[in-house]
């Protein structure tokens, strides 16, 4: 058990299982896009880690690139979605993979979408390490999931409470 702010949580995925599951979502990565190139966009804060872990384990050719979006504060979602910062270059007629930390409602990766389909990509595809399928209001459920979990708050591993427990390279779910 583990202490955050004023909060308690318990260890719920340990970072070996974590890694060993990104590798197989890196090989599955590999395998469907051999022989293509892919780029990534990658949702700050949260996906760093899971960012930074599955890239090393990628072998096709890739571009890297960074987004940031401010969509949760403490432990309530805000119900909607703020703007998109920081994505500069075109995406046109590329293979795109968002990758985030966990899918929850699914307000963020529409966001996300709807701005990179209109950028006449050729494709997109959802990347994230954890999803609450029992949350999420979106159509379409993403498409490489590392872990399903059920709706209860988690933090470590990339994901925060209050910007606290970041650092964590396990993913701690919060005590009843
Ligand atoms: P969505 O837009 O509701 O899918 O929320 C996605 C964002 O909310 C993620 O990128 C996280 O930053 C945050 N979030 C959702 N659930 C949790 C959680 O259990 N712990 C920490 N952050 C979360
Ligand atoms: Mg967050």
């Amino acid at each position: 058990m583990i202490q955050v702010l004023d909060k308690q949580f318990n260890l719920f995925i340990e970072a070996g299982k974590i890694q060993s599951r990104i590798n197989e979502l890196a090989e599955k990565i590999n395998t469907d896009y051999k022989d293509q190139s892919v780029t990534f966009v990658v949702i700050l804060n949260g996906a760093f880690m899971f960012a930074s872990d599955l890239f090393k384990r990628i072998n096709i050719n890739c571009e890297i690139t960074f987004v940031k979006i401010k969509s949760y504060e403490g432990m309530e979602s805000k119900g909607k979605t703020s703007e998109v910062l920081g994505l500069t270059e075109s995406l046109c007629g590329k293979n795109v993979i968002v990758v985030e930390d966990i899918v929850d409602s699914g307000l963020t990766i529409e966001t996300i979408k709807k701005i990179v389909l209109k950028e006449e990509c050729q494709s997109v595809k959802i990347a994230t390490l954890l999803f609450k399928p029992t949350a999420f209001k979106g159509n379409e459920a993403p498409q490489y999931v590392g872990f399903e979990i059920e709706n209860k708050f988690v933090v470590g591993y990339g994901l925060d409470y209050d910007e606290q427990g970041r650092n964590l390279d396990a993913i701690y779910q919060l005590k009843n």
